[in-house]
């Protein structure tokens, strides 16, 4: 069981932040809540990394955040303008000039050889996404390889050139069997000697003093927090870390258990979980990109309490419950649906932190999807989002929980709906009168996002097409397509 302890531990207020900077240990007193991208350029002086958005869409300062779990140092790629210094005391941190030798490494040489850089304002963050992907040891597929450049972007280039880098580079590693990614990438130039020494360097740093903040903002990842409250980070000096980078995901009686302090990418690599969704990497690829899913929590998700926010959708209709514990160490349980309460307002008390979720996994009846529309597949927010979580017993909707984000103030549960669809058999007529008590349930407005129209029709559309996508040889519903296709038309 996840222990309050495993919470607290992440209060740390670090009077000493340590870490390894490429092959330096960096000490500094600097603020906790400082950008990592501001101590990086402004105080070690490594300018390759850039800044471009400072909201995490850009990629151009990205780095890559070393930390040590089991023995090994796991290397991942994260934002440096939305992590706060505090966050990696402990860890190694790889900018590009870490990843210079004496002459291009091969991930360089790939770029060089086939004109994917031009100004080169993006080109060190394409480089150190590639990287942690070569390091990752994860290089077989190229679909991997592509996608690890997913929350990069270049304004000049064009991306095919970088494709055919990526594929250059996919070339050179997809068949490397040694039992150490990192000694073989020294071996062939990938990365500094140095690379080596790293696990045991790590090992004796950042266990420096710490004492408790008076007044402290709670922080997951911040990819959130860092976009809409930088400055108070920054000048309140006061923070909050996220823990190991252990996952804790736990399977037990038929339940799961994930604590809040679970990433995006800690979810996507739960073997146990893709089981039970193995639809999890389309559903979560749809969420941010590489290094914000490396960054962003699942507590961070719930608490910011978005309306869109997709991993509140896809554990609503999952009739999840949420585990809450405050400064007593006392938990606090209830059900997801209703922790939203209103346009940002949560039942969560001052200084309660979320402990983790649970929910019952899906049987063998059960059938979940999830979708999601946005301006664009990646790195974007949903426009409408929407879950769904039915049981069928003897050709009838035994259970059902929809849920649906951007057509109300909260994460919506779709109560009215999921009770009308209980009962009934999936037919043509039951979803087009399910879709009208759906529309009674909604109250979007019109936003950047579309217009209110826009969204109930979208949400009209994903409802039916979630059961298109779970019961596809049902033959009742084929013209459900064509409404579909009217509704395009409009
Ligand atoms: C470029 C970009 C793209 C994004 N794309 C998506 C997307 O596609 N889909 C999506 O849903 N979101 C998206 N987001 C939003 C964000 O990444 C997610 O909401 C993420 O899950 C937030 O988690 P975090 O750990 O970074 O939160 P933080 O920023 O650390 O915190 C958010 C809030 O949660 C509170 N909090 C954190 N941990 C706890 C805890 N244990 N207990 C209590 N309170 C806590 C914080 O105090 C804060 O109020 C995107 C963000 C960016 C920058
Ligand atoms: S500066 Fe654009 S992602 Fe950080
Ligand atoms: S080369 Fe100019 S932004 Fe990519």
């Amino acid at each position: 069981m996840i222990s309050a302890q495993g919470i607290r531990l992440i209060y740390y207020f670090y009077i000493v932040i340590e870490f390894i900077l490429n092959e330096k240990l960096i000490r500094t007193d600097k603020p906790g809540g400082m950008p990592l991208v501001d101590f990086i350029r402004y105080e070690a002086g490594l300018t390759g990394t850039k800044i471009g958005c400072r909201e995490g869409d850009c990629g151009a300062c990205t780095v890559m955040e070393g930390s040590r779990s089991a023995g090994k140092v796991i290397y991942r790629t994260i934002v440096s303008c939305l992590t706060p210094l505090a966050l990696v005391n402990g860890r190694h941190i790889v900018t590009i000039e870490g990843l210079n030798g004496e002459t291009l490494n091969p991930v360089q040489q790939a770029i060089v050889d086939h004109s994917g850089t031009q100004c080169g304002f993006c080109t060190p963050g394409f480089v150190v996404s590639l990287m942690a992907q070569c390091l990752s040891g994860d290089t077989a597929n190229l679909s991997k390889m592509l996608a690890s450049v997913d929350g990069n972007i270049c304004r000049c280039t064009g991306y095919k050139s970088i494709e055919r880098a990526v594929r250059q580079v996919w070339e050179l590693t997809r068949l490397h069997e040694s039992s150490s990614t990192v000694a073989w990438m020294v071996e062939k130039g990938y990365l500094p000697a140095w690379f080596t020494y790293i696990p045991e360097r790590l090992a004796g740093i950042g266990n420096q003093p710490h004492e408790s903040p008076v007044n402290t903002i709670i922080i997951g990842g911040g990819t959130d927090l860092m976009v809409q409250k930088a400055d108070d980070l920054m000048f309140g000096g006061i923070e909050k870390v996220r823990s190991s980078s252990a996952p804790g995901i736990e399977f037990r009686d038929g339940k799961c258990i994930i604590p809040g302090t679970c990433t995006v990418t800690e979810l996507l690599e739960s073997e146990t979980l893709i089981q039970h969704f193995p639809n999890l990497g389309k559903h979560f690829s749809l969420i941010s990109s590489t290094p914000i899913r490396n960054m962003a929590t699942l507590a961070g998700n719930l608490v910011n309490a978005s309306p869109i926010a997709d991993l509140a959708i896809f554990f609503l209709a999952l009739d999840a419950e949420i585990c809450l514990v405050n400064g007593e160490d006392t938990d606090r349980f209830l059900p997801l649906k209703k922790f939203f309460k209103g346009y940002k307002q949560l039942d969560l008390q001052p200084g309660e932190l979320v402990k983790y979720i649970r929910f019952s996994l899906p049987g063998r009846d059960d059938h979940f999807n999830f979708e999601k529309v946005s301006k664009r597949q990646h790195l974007d927010i949903a426009s409408v989002n929407s879950a769904i979580l039915v049981k069928i017993n003897e050709g009838k909707i035994e259970k059902a929980h929809l849920s649906a984000g951007g057509v109300a103030p909260i994460p919506l549960f779709l109560a009215e709906t999921s009770h009308f669809l209980e009962g009934k058999e999936i037919t043509y007529d039951t979803l087009l009168r399910a879709s009208e008590v759906l529309q009674q349930e909604i109250s979007p407005i019109s936003d950047i996002r579309g217009s209110a129209k826009y969204k109930r029709l979208l949400l009209r559309q994903l409802f039916i097409a979630h059961f298109i996508e779970l019961f596809p040889r049902k033959s009742e519903l084929s013209s459900l397509v064509q409404i579909l296709q009217a509704d395009e038309k409009h």
